[in-house]
Protein backbone atom coordinates (compact mmCIF):
# COMPACT_ATOMS: atom_id res chain seq x y z
CA UNK A 1 0.00 0.00 0.00
CA UNK A 2 1.36 3.14 -0.93
CA UNK A 3 2.34 5.56 1.81
CA UNK A 4 0.13 8.80 2.50
CA UNK A 5 0.99 11.81 3.42
CA UNK A 6 -1.09 14.37 4.80
CA UNK A 7 -0.69 18.31 4.78
CA UNK A 8 -2.41 20.64 6.49
CA UNK A 9 -1.97 24.36 7.86
CA UNK A 10 -1.66 23.48 11.61
CA UNK A 11 -0.22 20.15 13.18
CA UNK A 12 -0.99 19.24 16.72
CA UNK A 13 1.19 16.25 17.86
CA UNK A 14 -0.92 14.80 20.45
CA UNK A 15 0.55 14.77 24.12
CA UNK A 16 -0.30 15.04 27.53
CA UNK A 17 -0.68 18.50 27.34
CA UNK A 18 -2.39 18.28 24.23
CA UNK A 19 -5.04 15.55 24.73
CA UNK A 20 -7.27 17.08 22.85
CA UNK A 21 -7.20 17.88 18.76
CA UNK A 22 -8.11 21.31 18.21
CA UNK A 23 -10.74 21.63 15.51
CA UNK A 24 -12.80 19.29 13.15
CA UNK A 25 -10.25 19.03 11.12
CA UNK A 26 -8.09 17.86 12.98
CA UNK A 27 -10.15 15.34 14.34
CA UNK A 28 -11.03 13.97 11.29
CA UNK A 29 -7.63 13.54 10.04
CA UNK A 30 -6.09 11.70 12.66
CA UNK A 31 -9.15 9.08 11.93
CA UNK A 32 -8.35 8.66 8.59
CA UNK A 33 -4.36 8.29 9.47
CA UNK A 34 -5.08 6.18 12.01
CA UNK A 35 -5.76 3.01 9.46
CA UNK A 36 -2.35 3.09 7.51
CA UNK A 37 1.38 4.55 7.90
CA UNK A 38 1.77 7.41 6.95
CA UNK A 39 3.20 11.14 7.03
CA UNK A 40 1.49 14.39 8.81
CA UNK A 41 3.42 17.68 7.65
CA UNK A 42 2.16 21.05 8.74
CA UNK A 43 2.55 24.62 10.89
CA UNK A 44 3.93 23.68 14.14
CA UNK A 45 1.85 26.72 15.51
CA UNK A 46 5.41 28.51 16.60
CA UNK A 47 7.01 31.61 14.83
CA UNK A 48 10.71 31.76 14.38
CA UNK A 49 13.17 34.20 12.28
CA UNK A 50 14.88 31.08 11.11
CA UNK A 51 12.77 28.06 10.55
CA UNK A 52 15.74 25.72 11.82
CA UNK A 53 15.28 22.21 11.67
CA UNK A 54 11.90 20.06 10.60
CA UNK A 55 10.47 18.83 13.92
CA UNK A 56 10.05 14.91 13.84
CA UNK A 57 8.09 12.83 16.27
CA UNK A 58 6.78 9.54 15.65
CA UNK A 59 3.30 8.04 17.27
CA UNK A 60 2.15 4.93 16.08
CA UNK A 61 2.46 4.11 12.45
CA UNK A 62 2.38 7.72 12.16
CA UNK A 63 4.80 10.24 11.36
CA UNK A 64 4.53 14.37 12.14
CA UNK A 65 6.42 16.45 10.41
CA UNK A 66 6.49 20.31 11.21
CA UNK A 67 7.97 23.36 10.63
CA UNK A 68 7.79 26.67 12.07
CA UNK A 69 6.67 29.99 10.29
CA UNK A 70 8.36 33.30 9.90
CA UNK A 71 6.35 35.87 11.93
CA UNK A 72 6.13 37.72 8.44
CA UNK A 73 5.00 34.59 7.20
CA UNK A 74 2.32 34.18 10.36
CA UNK A 75 1.35 37.85 10.03
CA UNK A 76 0.29 37.51 5.38
CA UNK A 77 -0.49 34.16 5.14
CA UNK A 78 -2.21 32.67 8.37
CA UNK A 79 -3.61 35.98 9.53
CA UNK A 80 -4.16 37.72 6.27
CA UNK A 81 -4.50 35.94 2.80
CA UNK A 82 -6.21 32.71 4.50
CA UNK A 83 -7.97 33.95 7.55
CA UNK A 84 -9.19 37.98 6.39
CA UNK A 85 -9.68 37.12 2.70
CA UNK A 86 -10.43 33.50 1.98
CA UNK A 87 -11.92 32.39 5.18
CA UNK A 88 -14.85 35.50 5.40
CA UNK A 89 -14.96 34.93 1.47
CA UNK A 90 -15.58 31.58 1.71
CA UNK A 91 -18.07 32.05 4.54
CA UNK A 92 -20.22 34.34 2.02
CA UNK A 93 -18.78 37.19 4.64
CA UNK A 94 -17.61 39.19 1.31
CA UNK A 95 -18.02 42.43 3.83
CA UNK A 96 -15.64 41.37 6.10
CA UNK A 97 -12.50 40.56 3.47
CA UNK A 98 -9.74 42.92 3.73
CA UNK A 99 -7.26 42.15 0.98
CA UNK A 100 -3.79 43.89 0.56
CA UNK A 101 -1.22 42.19 -2.87
CA UNK A 102 1.54 41.70 0.43
CA UNK A 103 -0.93 39.11 2.24
CA UNK A 104 -1.40 37.45 -1.36
CA UNK A 105 2.16 37.34 -1.90
CA UNK A 106 2.71 35.96 1.81
CA UNK A 107 0.15 33.12 1.13
CA UNK A 108 1.87 32.52 -1.94
CA UNK A 109 5.36 32.34 -0.59
CA UNK A 110 4.16 30.21 2.34
CA UNK A 111 2.74 26.93 -0.10
CA UNK A 112 6.28 27.63 -2.04
CA UNK A 113 7.84 26.94 1.36
CA UNK A 114 5.68 24.06 2.58
CA UNK A 115 6.59 22.30 -0.69
CA UNK A 116 10.25 23.14 -0.40
CA UNK A 117 10.41 21.79 2.88
CA UNK A 118 7.79 18.60 2.10
CA UNK A 119 9.82 18.04 -1.75
CA UNK A 120 12.69 15.93 -0.50
CA UNK A 121 10.70 14.02 1.68
CA UNK A 122 8.26 12.72 -0.82
CA UNK A 123 8.85 8.99 -2.53
CA UNK A 124 7.28 8.71 -6.27
CA UNK A 125 4.64 6.48 -5.49
CA UNK A 126 3.74 8.39 -2.13
CA UNK A 127 -0.22 9.80 -2.18
CA UNK A 128 -0.69 13.00 -1.10
CA UNK A 129 -4.14 14.80 0.44
CA UNK A 130 -3.98 18.39 0.94
CA UNK A 131 -6.38 19.94 3.76
CA UNK A 132 -8.15 23.33 3.79
CA UNK A 133 -8.03 26.58 2.19
CA UNK A 134 -4.28 27.90 2.93
CA UNK A 135 -2.93 25.11 1.06
CA UNK A 136 -5.07 25.77 -2.02
CA UNK A 137 -1.59 26.63 -4.41
CA UNK A 138 0.76 23.44 -2.59
CA UNK A 139 0.05 21.21 -5.71
CA UNK A 140 1.31 23.36 -8.24
CA UNK A 141 4.03 24.15 -5.97
CA UNK A 142 5.17 20.47 -5.71
CA UNK A 143 4.24 19.95 -9.61
CA UNK A 144 6.90 23.01 -10.12
CA UNK A 145 9.54 20.35 -8.75
CA UNK A 146 8.84 17.95 -10.23
CA UNK A 147 6.21 16.10 -8.14
CA UNK A 148 3.85 13.34 -10.53
CA UNK A 149 2.27 11.92 -7.35
CA UNK A 150 -1.53 11.86 -6.78
CA UNK A 151 -2.70 14.79 -4.63
CA UNK A 152 -6.36 15.40 -3.83
CA UNK A 153 -7.48 18.48 -1.98
CA UNK A 154 -10.16 18.83 0.70
CA UNK A 155 -12.07 21.52 1.36
CA UNK A 156 -13.49 21.26 5.15
CA UNK A 157 -15.35 24.71 4.50
CA UNK A 158 -17.80 25.94 2.43
CA UNK A 159 -17.53 26.76 -1.38
CA UNK A 160 -19.83 30.10 -1.90
CA UNK A 161 -21.49 30.57 -5.30
CA UNK A 162 -20.00 31.54 -8.12
CA UNK A 163 -20.94 35.57 -8.07
CA UNK A 164 -19.46 35.72 -4.02
CA UNK A 165 -16.06 33.75 -5.22
CA UNK A 166 -15.41 36.51 -8.17
CA UNK A 167 -15.41 39.20 -5.72
CA UNK A 168 -12.10 37.44 -4.39
CA UNK A 169 -8.61 39.51 -5.70
CA UNK A 170 -7.21 36.58 -7.45
CA UNK A 171 -9.97 34.22 -7.89
CA UNK A 172 -9.48 32.59 -11.50
CA UNK A 173 -5.42 32.23 -10.17
CA UNK A 174 -6.46 30.41 -7.49
CA UNK A 175 -8.97 28.53 -8.75
CA UNK A 176 -6.71 27.22 -11.56
CA UNK A 177 -3.95 26.44 -9.22
CA UNK A 178 -7.24 23.98 -7.58
CA UNK A 179 -7.17 22.01 -10.71
CA UNK A 180 -3.50 21.18 -10.40
CA UNK A 181 -4.83 18.33 -8.26
CA UNK A 182 -6.76 15.11 -9.12
CA UNK A 183 -9.44 14.97 -6.87
CA UNK A 184 -11.46 18.14 -5.21
CA UNK A 185 -13.38 17.07 -2.39
CA UNK A 186 -16.30 19.33 -0.96
CA UNK A 187 -18.51 18.61 2.21
CA UNK A 188 -21.73 18.74 0.48
CA UNK A 189 -23.19 18.64 -2.84
CA UNK A 190 -23.99 22.42 -2.61
CA UNK A 191 -20.33 23.08 -2.11
CA UNK A 192 -19.72 20.97 -5.24
CA UNK A 193 -22.53 22.24 -6.99
CA UNK A 194 -21.62 25.98 -6.21
CA UNK A 195 -17.71 25.21 -7.30
CA UNK A 196 -19.59 23.30 -10.68
CA UNK A 197 -21.00 26.09 -11.85
CA UNK A 198 -17.78 29.19 -11.21
CA UNK A 199 -15.77 26.33 -13.18
CA UNK A 200 -18.40 26.20 -16.16
CA UNK A 201 -19.52 29.58 -16.27
CA UNK A 202 -16.67 31.90 -15.16
CA UNK A 203 -13.44 29.94 -16.15
CA UNK A 204 -15.28 27.99 -19.24
CA UNK A 205 -14.19 24.41 -17.66
CA UNK A 206 -15.85 21.32 -19.74
CA UNK A 207 -17.64 18.40 -17.52
CA UNK A 208 -19.34 15.25 -18.93
CA UNK A 209 -20.95 14.75 -15.79
CA UNK A 210 -20.32 17.64 -13.38
CA UNK A 211 -17.83 14.80 -11.34
CA UNK A 212 -15.10 14.84 -14.37
CA UNK A 213 -13.35 18.70 -15.58
CA UNK A 214 -11.05 19.51 -18.00
CA UNK A 215 -9.40 23.13 -17.89
CA UNK A 216 -6.61 24.13 -20.46
CA UNK A 217 -5.21 20.78 -20.67
CA UNK A 218 -5.97 19.57 -17.11
CA UNK A 219 -7.99 16.94 -15.66
CA UNK A 220 -9.48 16.85 -12.62
CA UNK A 221 -12.31 15.37 -10.57
CA UNK A 222 -14.69 16.53 -8.13
CA UNK A 223 -16.43 14.68 -4.72
CA UNK A 224 -18.59 14.84 -2.06
CA UNK A 225 -17.41 13.10 1.25
CA UNK A 226 -18.97 14.56 4.07
CA UNK A 227 -16.88 14.26 7.48
CA UNK A 228 -18.73 12.27 9.91
CA UNK A 229 -17.16 11.24 13.57
CA UNK A 230 -16.55 8.18 15.31
CA UNK A 231 -19.94 7.73 16.47
CA UNK A 232 -20.35 4.62 18.84
CA UNK A 233 -16.81 5.92 20.35
CA UNK A 234 -18.11 9.28 21.13
CA UNK A 235 -21.25 7.64 22.25
CA UNK A 236 -19.27 5.48 24.67
CA UNK A 237 -16.81 8.37 26.09
CA UNK A 238 -19.91 10.72 26.92
CA UNK A 239 -21.61 7.69 28.99
CA UNK A 240 -18.23 6.93 31.07
CA UNK A 241 -17.45 10.56 30.88
CA UNK A 242 -21.78 10.73 32.80
CA UNK A 243 -19.81 8.84 35.65
CA UNK A 244 -17.23 11.54 36.36
CA UNK A 245 -17.14 13.77 38.96
CA UNK A 246 -16.96 16.75 36.70
CA UNK A 247 -20.35 15.59 35.40
CA UNK A 248 -21.86 14.93 39.49
CA UNK A 249 -20.44 18.54 40.14
CA UNK A 250 -22.11 20.16 37.01
CA UNK A 251 -25.54 17.79 37.28
CA UNK A 252 -25.32 19.56 41.12
CA UNK A 253 -24.59 23.27 40.11
CA UNK A 254 -27.68 22.87 37.57
CA UNK A 255 -30.01 22.04 40.28
CA UNK A 256 -32.33 20.24 38.24
CA UNK A 257 -32.96 22.83 35.50
CA UNK A 258 -32.49 21.43 31.93
CA UNK A 259 -29.30 22.53 30.25
CA UNK A 260 -28.86 23.61 26.79
CA UNK A 261 -25.19 23.71 25.55
CA UNK A 262 -23.02 25.36 22.43
CA UNK A 263 -19.64 24.69 21.82
CA UNK A 264 -18.02 26.90 19.19
CA UNK A 265 -14.50 28.19 18.68
CA UNK A 266 -14.90 31.73 19.32
CA UNK A 267 -15.73 33.11 15.23
CA UNK A 268 -17.94 35.44 13.46
CA UNK A 269 -19.02 32.04 10.98
CA UNK A 270 -20.36 30.66 14.02
CA UNK A 271 -23.69 32.44 14.40
CA UNK A 272 -23.12 33.03 18.39
CA UNK A 273 -24.40 36.44 18.81
CA UNK A 274 -27.81 35.79 16.79
CA UNK A 275 -28.11 32.46 18.93
CA UNK A 276 -27.61 34.83 22.61
CA UNK A 277 -30.21 37.51 20.61
CA UNK A 278 -32.65 34.34 20.15
CA UNK A 279 -31.85 32.84 23.78
CA UNK A 280 -32.76 36.58 24.95
CA UNK A 281 -36.03 36.75 22.88
CA UNK A 282 -36.84 32.83 23.85
CA UNK A 283 -36.54 34.42 27.89
CA UNK A 284 -38.60 37.17 26.53
CA UNK A 285 -41.55 35.42 25.05
CA UNK A 286 -41.74 32.48 27.59
CA UNK A 287 -41.22 33.38 31.19
CA UNK A 288 -42.66 30.28 32.12
CA UNK A 289 -39.29 29.08 31.63
CA UNK A 290 -37.37 31.47 33.74
CA UNK A 291 -34.95 29.41 36.43
CA UNK A 292 -36.06 26.16 34.75
CA UNK A 293 -33.11 26.54 31.97
CA UNK A 294 -29.23 27.10 31.97
CA UNK A 295 -27.63 27.98 29.02
CA UNK A 296 -23.93 26.90 28.80
CA UNK A 297 -22.00 28.72 26.02
CA UNK A 298 -18.26 27.00 25.54
CA UNK A 299 -16.49 29.16 23.24
CA UNK A 300 -12.40 29.09 23.15
CA UNK A 301 -10.75 32.37 21.71
CA UNK A 302 -9.58 32.12 18.30
CA UNK A 303 -7.41 33.86 15.81
CA UNK A 304 -7.13 36.66 18.06
CA UNK A 305 -4.52 39.13 16.34
CA UNK A 306 -7.45 39.47 13.68
CA UNK A 307 -9.83 42.48 14.40
CA UNK A 308 -12.73 40.89 13.94
CA UNK A 309 -12.25 38.40 16.55
CA UNK A 310 -11.36 40.30 18.52
CA UNK A 311 -15.12 42.28 17.55
CA UNK A 312 -16.81 39.27 18.30
CA UNK A 313 -15.75 38.40 21.69
CA UNK A 314 -16.40 41.91 22.61
CA UNK A 315 -20.11 41.35 21.20
CA UNK A 316 -20.23 37.65 23.10
CA UNK A 317 -19.12 38.97 26.31
CA UNK A 318 -21.48 42.15 25.78
CA UNK A 319 -24.62 40.21 25.30
CA UNK A 320 -23.74 37.54 28.05
CA UNK A 321 -23.40 40.82 30.77
CA UNK A 322 -27.28 42.07 29.15
CA UNK A 323 -29.33 38.69 29.31
CA UNK A 324 -27.89 38.02 32.75
CA UNK A 325 -28.41 41.63 33.95
CA UNK A 326 -31.87 41.65 32.41
CA UNK A 327 -33.17 38.32 33.21
CA UNK A 328 -30.68 36.95 36.27
CA UNK A 329 -31.53 36.75 39.89
CA UNK A 330 -29.50 35.87 42.97
CA UNK A 331 -29.97 32.46 42.33
CA UNK A 332 -30.48 32.00 38.87
CA UNK A 333 -27.91 32.56 36.43
CA UNK A 334 -29.88 31.96 33.05
CA UNK A 335 -26.11 31.65 30.52
CA UNK A 336 -23.28 30.79 31.67
CA UNK A 337 -19.87 31.90 29.25
CA UNK A 338 -16.72 29.58 28.98
CA UNK A 339 -13.72 30.66 27.14
CA UNK A 340 -11.32 27.95 28.25
CA UNK A 341 -10.68 24.72 26.11
CA UNK A 342 -12.29 21.57 27.35
CA UNK A 343 -11.27 18.25 26.73
CA UNK A 344 -12.87 15.94 24.33
CA UNK A 345 -14.09 13.89 27.67
CA UNK A 346 -15.39 16.86 29.27
CA UNK A 347 -17.13 18.03 26.13
CA UNK A 348 -18.75 14.77 25.75
CA UNK A 349 -20.19 14.89 29.61
CA UNK A 350 -21.52 18.29 29.02
CA UNK A 351 -23.56 17.32 25.65
CA UNK A 352 -24.76 14.25 27.37
CA UNK A 353 -26.29 16.15 29.92
CA UNK A 354 -27.97 18.62 27.56
CA UNK A 355 -31.52 19.06 26.91
CA UNK A 356 -30.55 20.79 24.40
CA UNK A 357 -27.94 21.04 21.44
CA UNK A 358 -27.14 24.86 20.15
CA UNK A 359 -25.28 24.97 16.80
CA UNK A 360 -26.45 27.50 14.90
CA UNK A 361 -23.79 28.53 12.60
CA UNK A 362 -24.46 31.64 9.85
CA UNK A 363 -22.64 29.50 8.15
CA UNK A 364 -20.14 26.02 8.12
CA UNK A 365 -18.91 23.67 6.01
CA UNK A 366 -20.09 20.62 8.22
CA UNK A 367 -19.98 21.31 12.09
CA UNK A 368 -18.77 18.36 13.40
CA UNK A 369 -20.05 19.62 17.23
CA UNK A 370 -24.09 18.97 15.56
CA UNK A 371 -23.06 15.28 14.92
CA UNK A 372 -21.26 14.81 18.76
CA UNK A 373 -23.86 16.22 20.44
CA UNK A 374 -26.08 13.63 18.66
CA UNK A 375 -23.29 10.46 19.36
CA UNK A 376 -23.21 11.88 23.03
CA UNK A 377 -26.88 11.50 24.17
CA UNK A 378 -28.44 8.47 26.00
CA UNK A 379 -30.03 6.38 23.71
CA UNK A 380 -33.18 5.87 26.32
CA UNK A 381 -33.61 9.92 27.07
CA UNK A 382 -32.15 11.68 24.17
CA UNK A 383 -31.78 15.88 23.75
CA UNK A 384 -32.75 17.54 20.93
CA UNK A 385 -30.19 19.07 18.23
CA UNK A 386 -31.00 22.69 17.05
CA UNK A 387 -29.42 22.70 14.09
CA UNK A 388 -28.93 25.96 11.47
CA UNK A 389 -29.98 25.23 7.59
CA UNK A 390 -26.78 27.08 7.02
CA UNK A 391 -24.17 24.00 8.56
CA UNK A 392 -23.29 21.13 6.34
CA UNK A 393 -24.36 18.91 8.73
CA UNK A 394 -28.40 19.72 8.12
CA UNK A 395 -27.82 18.27 4.87
CA UNK A 396 -27.09 14.92 7.09
CA UNK A 397 -29.53 15.63 10.30
CA UNK A 398 -32.97 16.34 9.46
CA UNK A 399 -34.13 14.67 12.54
CA UNK A 400 -32.99 17.58 13.91
CA UNK A 401 -34.99 21.06 14.39
CA UNK A 402 -33.94 22.57 11.10
CA UNK A 403 -33.71 26.46 11.45
CA UNK A 404 -32.50 30.09 10.29
CA UNK A 405 -29.99 31.48 12.53
CA UNK A 406 -31.09 35.15 11.43
CA UNK A 407 -34.41 34.59 12.42
CA UNK A 408 -34.56 34.92 16.64
CA UNK A 409 -38.05 34.39 16.66
CA UNK A 410 -37.62 30.84 14.79
CA UNK A 411 -34.53 30.26 17.76
CA UNK A 412 -36.46 31.04 20.27
CA UNK A 413 -39.53 28.47 19.46
CA UNK A 414 -37.56 25.69 18.62
CA UNK A 415 -36.29 26.37 21.94
CA UNK A 416 -39.72 26.39 23.72
CA UNK A 417 -40.51 23.34 21.16
CA UNK A 418 -37.42 21.56 22.25
CA UNK A 419 -38.56 21.38 26.11
CA UNK A 420 -41.26 20.50 25.83
CA UNK A 421 -40.46 17.81 23.44
CA UNK A 422 -42.16 14.54 24.41
CA UNK A 423 -39.77 11.61 25.21
CA UNK A 424 -41.05 9.70 22.51
CA UNK A 425 -40.42 11.80 19.75
CA UNK A 426 -37.39 12.79 20.97
CA UNK A 427 -36.13 8.92 21.05
CA UNK A 428 -37.18 9.00 17.23
CA UNK A 429 -35.47 11.74 15.51
CA UNK A 430 -32.64 10.64 17.79
CA UNK A 431 -32.49 6.95 16.31
CA UNK A 432 -32.89 8.35 12.69
CA UNK A 433 -30.04 10.76 13.08
CA UNK A 434 -27.72 8.25 15.04
CA UNK A 435 -28.38 6.35 12.14
CA UNK A 436 -27.21 8.54 9.42
CA UNK A 437 -24.14 8.84 11.78
CA UNK A 438 -23.56 5.49 11.73
CA UNK A 439 -24.03 4.98 7.98
CA UNK A 440 -21.68 7.94 7.15
CA UNK A 441 -18.82 6.81 10.16
CA UNK A 442 -15.76 8.46 10.16
CA UNK A 443 -13.57 5.30 9.82
CA UNK A 444 -15.18 5.32 5.96
CA UNK A 445 -14.37 9.12 5.68
CA UNK A 446 -10.32 8.71 4.95
CA UNK A 447 -10.65 5.36 2.83
CA UNK A 448 -13.50 6.59 -0.15
CA UNK A 449 -11.52 9.86 -0.51
CA UNK A 450 -7.91 8.00 -0.78
CA UNK A 451 -9.62 5.18 -3.17
CA UNK A 452 -11.49 7.85 -5.32
CA UNK A 453 -8.35 9.42 -5.43
CA UNK A 454 -6.26 6.28 -6.35
CA UNK A 455 -8.50 4.68 -8.42
CA UNK A 456 -10.02 6.83 -11.73
CA UNK A 457 -12.98 5.44 -12.67
CA UNK A 458 -14.72 5.07 -9.42
CA UNK A 459 -17.85 6.51 -8.94
CA UNK A 460 -17.32 9.58 -6.81
CA UNK A 461 -20.70 10.61 -5.04
CA UNK A 462 -19.42 8.16 -2.33
CA UNK A 463 -22.37 9.43 -0.02
CA UNK A 464 -25.08 7.58 -1.98
CA UNK A 465 -22.92 4.99 -3.62
CA UNK A 466 -22.31 4.34 0.45
CA UNK A 467 -25.59 4.77 1.77
CA UNK A 468 -27.12 2.11 -1.00
CA UNK A 469 -25.04 -0.70 0.12
CA UNK A 470 -26.29 -0.53 3.87
O1 LIG B 1 -12.04 23.77 9.97
C1 LIG B 1 -11.49 24.97 9.57
C2 LIG B 1 -10.19 25.28 10.28
O2 LIG B 1 -9.62 26.44 9.76
C3 LIG B 1 -9.18 24.17 10.18
O3 LIG B 1 -8.42 24.23 9.01
C4 LIG B 1 -8.42 24.37 11.44
O4 LIG B 1 -7.79 23.22 11.85
C5 LIG B 1 -9.49 24.83 12.44
O5 LIG B 1 -10.44 25.51 11.66
C6 LIG B 1 -8.96 25.70 13.56
O6 LIG B 1 -8.47 26.92 13.05
P1 LIG B 1 -7.05 27.56 13.40
O7 LIG B 1 -6.01 26.58 13.02
O8 LIG B 1 -7.02 28.83 12.61
O9 LIG B 1 -7.07 27.81 14.88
Amino acid sequence: MPRLVVISNRVVVPDDTHPAAPGGLAVAVEAAMRQRDGIWFGWSGEKAEEPGPLTIAQRGNLTYILTDLHPQDFDEYYNGFANRVLWPILHYRVDLAEFSEADFDGYRRVNEFFAERLSPLLEPDDVLWVHDYHLIPLALALRARGHANRIGFFLHIPMPPADLLTAMPHHAELIRALTEYNLIGFQTENDASNFSRYLTRVVGAATPDGRRYHLEGQHFRVGVFPVGVDAEGFRQLAERAERSQAAEDLRESLGGRALMVGVDRLDYSKGIVNRLDGYERFLERFPEWHNRVTCLQISPGSRQDIPEYADIEAAVSARVGHINGRFGAVSWVPLRYVGRNHSREDIAMVMRQARIGLVTPLRDGMNLVAKEFVAAQDLDDPGVLILSQFAGAAAELDGALIINPHDRDALASAIDTALRMPLGERKARHRDMFAVLQANDIRFWGPSFIEALTRPGRTLNWLSSHALSH
